[in-house]
This record gives structure tokens, sequence and C-alpha cells, in this order.
């Protein structure tokens, strides 16, 4: 009886990733480096998580702490295993294999620094090998330009033989333009005894994992090499233009699943999606958005231009034009920008409004209420059908702690009021312009709370003659004088009578 579905799952995963990265010129450890909201060691652990493994070893070396930090944070289960001194990647592979224990079947071990791979390319690896009985296959691309890669050699009867890296290879081998993905699925017994018998007889002085291909072909077991479906997904990561040309790939391909599903992209050149967001069928993506992290939009929200946001949740129809926002939640048909700022634990109820040039912090703001300009709201509740007029400011700091501040339904906020928290405002109230408001104000009263004017009459003929705020004032109140003259005639001049 023939197979109908391959086994596509494997017993553990090793990623390679104690390698300096030297070419990065960087301080990060390479496989640390971030590209569409994970970093390149997270894509690979991502792709390899359906395979199902029981135990997942990452092997660190370089920057082994942050790497190891970093593990924790993103991916618990992968265990961190030290190669103490890189001797190449061979000598990783041993030292992982060691580490695991005993595994009973098969192991697939991955270079850290191929961020594209995918899920279904590692499924399709392991399928392969498991349908061909292998003891060790290869994942091989066919590239335009092969520079820098192990070479598979095959046979004339097209069995791969070896992998030639390419400091090592002679120019016929150095023209095969397939070359070793980095991707190895194998017997873990198998290869860790081949391991053993890896020298570092080569050109860069290396126990090179690729040898242990040879090794077994020599021993006359079953090798094979699967040739990638998408040659795109091999693509390794050595230097800043790589990975941005891997960032550009990766966001491609996220962007086109959105327009696959019909989210409206209007420019992919300038529109920045992370694997990690989420947007649903019929949400407009206006030039110069990203969305990032755990950033989820709903159908028919619209986001841009020039937007970030980071974390957040953008409801249904909800609009945001021109802001920056982290950590906050966007209701259903609430409105941001232009020009806003909304920072973690901002909260906006259906409906909701927050204009042009407002920053906000950990604040609700409930159903259908508005803060339209030029304010500072944070830590504060604001309920339903509200307002908060411009250059409103919830003082909510005192120089040592944070205080809340409490708006209720339907309250009318003046322009330029300080709400010095902590201060309650009831059910409408209303506080009068320019007020500083330092005690509660209960349900329904106005609230004034700053100086009486004071008109200090012909100060600035007596104080500032000459200037042209004197000259202006005298016109002012010349022409005065002329109405009041003229009005006292035309009371008793009939209409028209002075034409
Ligand atoms: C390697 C392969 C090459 C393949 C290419 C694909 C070898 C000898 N060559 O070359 O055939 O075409 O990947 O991208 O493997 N590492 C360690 N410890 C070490 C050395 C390396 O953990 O002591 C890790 C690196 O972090 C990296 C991986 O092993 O993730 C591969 O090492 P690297 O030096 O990048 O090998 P390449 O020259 O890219
Ligand atoms: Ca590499």
């Amino acid at each position: 009886m023939t197979q109908q579905n391959p086994t596509t799952t494997v017993d553990a995963v090793v990623v390679l990733a104690a390698g300096q990265g030297t070419r990065m010129r960087s301080r990060t450890p390479k496989v640390l480096h971030q590209l569409g909201g994970r970093s390149m060691l997270g894509h690979v652990l991502a792709a390899a998580e359906p395979l199902g493994a029981g135990q997942t070893v990452v092997v660190v070396g370089s920057g082994r702490e942050s790497v190891a930090e970093h593990l924790a944070q993103v991916a618990p289960h992968a265990r961190p295993v030290v190669q103490e001194e890189q001797r190449g990647s061979g000598h990783a592979a041993a030292v992982a294999l060691d580490a695991l224990g005993p595994v009973a079947g098969a192991v697939l071990i991955v270079n850290g620094d191929a961020p594209l791979l995918r899920g279904q390319t590692l499924a399709a690896l392991v399928g392969a090998h498991t349908d061909a009985g292998n003891v060790l296959t290869v994942l091989t691309a066919e590239v335009d330009d092969p520079t820098g890669l192990g070479r598979i050699v095959r046979d004339d009867a097209g069995a791969v033989r070896a992998i030639v890296e390419e400091k090592d290879a002679d120019p016929a081998q150095r023209a095969v333009r397939e070359v070793n993905a980095g991707v190895y699925v194998g017997d873990a017994a198998a290869v860790r005894e081949a391991l053993t018998r890896v020298g570092s007889g080569n050109q860069q002085g290396e126990q090179y994992l690729t040898d242990v291909l040879g090794l077994l072909v020599a021993d006359g077991a079953r090798v094979g090499g699967h040739r990638a479906e998408d040659a795109e997904d091999t693509l390794g990561c050595n230097d800043q233009r790589e990975l941005a040309a891997r960032r550009r790939t990766m966001n491609d391909r996220v962007l086109d699943d959105l327009m696959r599903a019909g989210v409206v992209v209007v420019d992919p050149r300038t529109t920045w999606v992370d694997v990690t967001a989420e947007v649903t069928g019929e949400a407009v993506l206006h030039p110069g958005t990203q969305l990032l992290g755990a950033t989820a939009v709903a159908a028919g929200a619209v986001v841009g231009p020039d937007s970030t946001l980071l974390d957040c949740e953008v409801g249904e129809g909800a609009s945001v034009v021109r802001s920056h926002c982290q950590l906050a939640v966007i209701g259903a048909a609430a409105t941001v920008g232009p020009f806003s700022y909304l920072r973690p634990g901002t909260r906006l109820a259906r409906g909701a409004k927050v204009g042009a040039f407002v920053e906000t912090k950990n604040v609700e703001v409930g159903e259908d209420s508005k803060v339209p300009h030029l304010s500072y709201v944070g830590d504060a509740t604001i309920g339903r059908g509200s307002n908060v007029g411009a250059a409103t400011v919830f003082v909510n700091y005192d120089g040592v702690a944070k205080h809340h501040t409490t708006v209720g339904d339907h309250v009318r906020i003046g322009s330029d009021t300080m709400l010095v928290a902590p201060v309650t405002v009831g059910d409408g109230a209303y506080t009068a312009a320019g007020s500083v408001i330092t005690k509660d104000v209960p349900p329904g009263s106005m609230a004034v709370a700053r100086a009486t004017q004071r008109n200090v009459g012909g100060w600035v003929g007596r104080r500032r003659p000459g200037t042209p705020a004197a000259e202006a004032a005298a016109a002012a109140e010349r022409a005065a004088a002329a109405r009041d003259a003229g009005g006292e005639q035309s009371s008793v001049t009939a209409p028209g009578a002075d034409q």
C-alpha cells in the first residue's frame, strides 16, 4: 500500500544560531535582527512550529545572553544550547545533538538566518524525506546567483553525492546553480554518528555540517535533495542589504495575502504590515501605513495615510489619519487624527473622537464623546456624549505621583480647562473656558475657576504712546465717538434724508 499522506512531523528541531554574523556590522547578534514583526530566529522557529517536534534547541554562541533572553520571551519551549567556540556548522550541530539526548526518529537542522522559510516548505521537505525513506534529505534551491553558497553535486543519474562549499569547489562545481539552503532533515542517530567523523580539512578550517551528506553517501545510505518549490524561501540573510531585501519580500507576501482577502492596499510600496498583525477584508490602508505587532484592524476601517499602529485594535468602520498609536483600542466608528498620539491604555468607545494634535494615555473615552483639538488626556475616564474643549489638559502628575480624573456623561469641558487630578466632573456639568478645576464639580453645575476680568481703561494710550497699538486704539475711539454722534442724528432723521 502506498502512503498517501507522508508524515510531516519530526521529533526534534535544531536551529544553528551561534555564528557572529560579522557582515551585519552590528552589535546585535545576527539572528535577533527584526523583520516583519519578529526576529530572524523567531521566523525560523515559527516555520518549524507545525512540525510538532517534542524538543527544540537553539545553538547560541555569539551574543548568547541576548539570544537566550530573547528565546525565553518569544519561544520559551526552545532551549538554548551554548557552543563555546564557533568551530563550524558541523560542530554546532554536534553540540546540539548531544544536548538533545536520545531522539527516536528524525531531526530537522536549520540555519538561523533564513527568515523567509515557511511551514509549508519545511513540511514538503519532511514529507519528501519520509516518502523516499532517506537517512538524510537536504533542502535545495535553484538560484540565478549561487555566489557564496554550498553547491549541490549530483551524479549522472541525478542522485545527490555531496555538498561543496564555494571556497572548496572546483570550476565545474562552481558553475552549479543548485545550492544548499541550509535546511536538513535526517535520522538523528545517523547524523550524530556521521558528525563524529567530520574533519576540518577545508579552506575555512571549520567542521562543516554539509560534509555529513558525503559521508553518508559513502556509507551507502539513502540520501536525497528536495528542491524548494519557491527558491525565495531559502534565501539567507548575511548583511543589511539582504536584511532589507528579505523584509521587503516578507512584506510583499503579507500584503498579497491581505489583498487576496479583499483588503484595499492603496500603495503596497509604502505600506508595512507585520506577519503578526491582522486585517479583515474591506479595510482600507492608505500610503505610509504601518501595522505592527499584534495590531488588528476590522472590516471597513480606514487607516492612514502616514499612520503607525503598534499592538492596537481598530474596530469596524473606525478611521485613523496621520497618527501614532500604541496599545490603544479604537472602537467601531471611532475617529482619530489627523496628527494625534494615542499611548498605551487608550480606549475609545464606539463613535468616540480624538481629533487633531491630541495626546492620550491610560484613558477611557465613552461612546460618542469627543476630544477634538490640542489636548492632553492622561489617566482619565470620560463618560458618554461628553465634549472636551480645545487645549484642555488633564493635569495628572503632581511631580511625584499620577492621579485619575473622572468626567461624567454629557459633560461640556470649556476650552483651556486645566483638570487638576484627582478630580471628578459630574454628569451634565460644564466648566468655564480657562478654568483651573481643583475641586469636584457636582452634576449639572457650571464650574468657574478663573480670575475675574478687569479692564484698565486708556492704559495703552498712556503707557505705550505712539505705538501702532495706541494709534489703532485712538482710531477706534474716534470711530466710536463718530458713530455715537451719527447715531444720535439718525435717531431724529428720516431714513434716506441725508441723500
Ligand atoms: C551555510 C552552508 C552552505 C549553505 C548556506 C545557506 C555550511 C558549511 N555551509 O553556509 O552550504 O549554502 O549555509 O545559507 O554549513 N553556525 C553556528 N556555529 C558555527 C558556525 C555556524 O551555529 O560554529 C551557524 C550560523 O549561525 C548559521 C549557520 O550555522 O546560522 C550557517 O553558518 P554560516 O557561517 O552562516 O554558513 P554559510 O557560509 O552561510
Ligand atoms: Ca549564512
